[in-house]
């Protein structure tokens, strides 16, 4: 069980003081100047040993994004920007950090520029995150005041910190987007080569990490990467913040070990299943991209990248939601169809028609008015979809109703007999009634 003193975010739930001498109690800036000291070469070789993969949701390892970045300028400033957009539905432990443990965050980013040589940060925030904002612009002002960042401050490298707004739009949440809209044009995906080290914002060398990637790095930095990676297993290290949704007990994000059992992990943090175990009917564990999984698949599973992987499914960001017996699962992924529907660019003609064709036949799925072949169909239209667009929206749009098919089939098919059912019923009703 993780104990408390290898917690890295300590005021997640914002129950103490979330100021920067309430964070320095709690060790956060503790060393940073030393860190620094490191250089940047030992700083990035620490990242990649710990075997930290980024917490956006594709896991790309963090140290190896890092070491991309060119290590002598062209002339050109190099930029890292934050991805605190954390739009993908049951995503909720970005927001946490902002508004509660912004110091972790604000130190992550001066370690991760100085390893990058960027003297720059841009964090890009949710639109829909107002309060939020205001808690971190709050806590990196106070971090200007004290010196710890903006010009000449007391670690002898040159740093700003922007605190970007973005309006609500989930694609801007896909980091080529997020640059667009960072320099002021709609949020559309770029298609990549070149990728953001070589060409990213403003045509600079920039990375581009989410929050909880960045805020983990000082404290995996001061107490060394064999620290790090003495949780989880191998490929899949550390402690990771889960955000447990749905019908379990008690809702709440914490921060676990990775690799903790899923049936743990709800007993432990989350309450139990409501109703009791036998009510479980599936999990979606890593935010609404992620295929959905069955009961007697995840209840033993692993909650780490390839432990997810093993059941078809992915991490993601570890937003975990459960559903009971009460759940009407097919709806539910139609919710979610209608989700990614929206949230399309519009770019890509499979994604953009695509997405609105599965959203419409999962929407007569769930009334049951359909022919049984066209569930093959639907497969087959999200199989045209995934891998054929320019940003993974269109596979996320396709691997929720994938999921349902591989699992749910028999509800569907079950919903289409009940449906032909009543329609037969009322024919001689109006027949007589001619
Ligand atoms: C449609 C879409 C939405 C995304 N939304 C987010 C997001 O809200 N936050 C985030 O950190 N990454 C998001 N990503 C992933 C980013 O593109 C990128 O991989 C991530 O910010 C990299 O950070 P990491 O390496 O630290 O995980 C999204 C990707 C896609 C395709
Ligand atoms: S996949 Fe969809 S969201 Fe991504 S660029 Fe294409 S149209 Fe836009």
């Amino acid at each position: 069980m993780l104990q408390d003193k290898d917690r890295i975010f300590t005021n997640i739930y914002g129950r103490f003081d979330r100021s920067l001498r309430g964070a320095m109690m709690r060790g956060h800036w503790d060393g940073t100047k030393a860190i620094l000291e490191k250089g940047r070469d030992r700083i990035i070789e620490e990242m990649k040993a710990s075997g930290l993969r980024g917490r956006g949701g594709a896991g790309f390892p963090t140290g190896l994004k890092w070491s991309f970045m060119p290590k002598q300028s062209d002339g050109r400033p190099h930029y890292l920007v934050v991805n605190a957009d954390e739009s993908e539905p049951g995503t909720c432990k970005d927001r946490d950090i902002l508004r509660h443990d912004p110091h972790t965050l604000i130190e992550g980013c001066l370690i991760a520029g100085f390893a990058m040589g960027a003297h720059h940060a841009f964090i890009y925030v949710r639109g829909e995150f107002i309060r939020e904002r205001e808690a971190l612009q709050r806590a990196i002002d106070e971090c200007y005041d004290a010196g710890l960042i903006g010009k000449n401050n007391r670690h002898g490298w040159d740093f700003d910190i922007v605190v970007h707004h973005g309006a609500g739009a989930y694609i801007c949440g896909e980091e080529t987007a997020l640059l667009e809209s960072l320099e002021g044009k709609k949020g559309q995906p770029r298609l990549k080569p070149p990728f953001p080290a070589n060409m990213g914002l403003y045509g600079c060398p920039t990375t581009v990490n989410n929050v909880e990637s960045i805020a983990v790095a000082p404290t995996i930095l001061r107490r060394g990467a064999a620290w790090f990676s003495s949780f989880g297993r191998e490929n899949n290290k550390g402690t990771k913040l889960f955000m447990i949704s749905g019908h379990v007990n008690t809702p709440c994000t914490v921060e676990e070990e990775m690799g903790i059992p899923f049936r743990e992990l709800i007993e432990r943090h989350a309450g139990g299943i409501r109703g009791g175990w036998d009510n479980l009917l599936a999990v979606i564990p890593g935010g609404a991209s992620c295929p959905v999984v069955k009961a007697e698949d995840i209840i033993d599973c692993p909650m780490d990248f390839d432990g997810l992987r093993s059941v078809k499914s992915s991490f993601g960001t570890a937003a975990v939601i459960v559903m009971d017996k009460s759940t009407d699962i097919i709806k539910a992924i139609a919710r979610l169809s209608q989700f990614f529907k929206h949230e399309s660019c519009g770019q890509c003609t499979p994604c953009r028609e695509g997405t609105g064709w599965m959203w419409r036949v999962m929407e007569r799925f769930v009334r049951g008015e359909a022919h049984k072949h066209e569930i093959d169909m639907l497969l087959d239209v999200s199989k045209q979809i995934e891998g054929h667009t320019i940003c993974a929206l269109g596979d996320a749009a396709a691997w929720p109703v994938q999921g349902l098919i591989r699992n749910f089939r028999h509800e569907i098919e079950c919903r289409i007999d009940e449906f032909s059912r009543n329609a037969h019923r009322v024919e001689p009703v109006l027949a007589a009634a001619e």
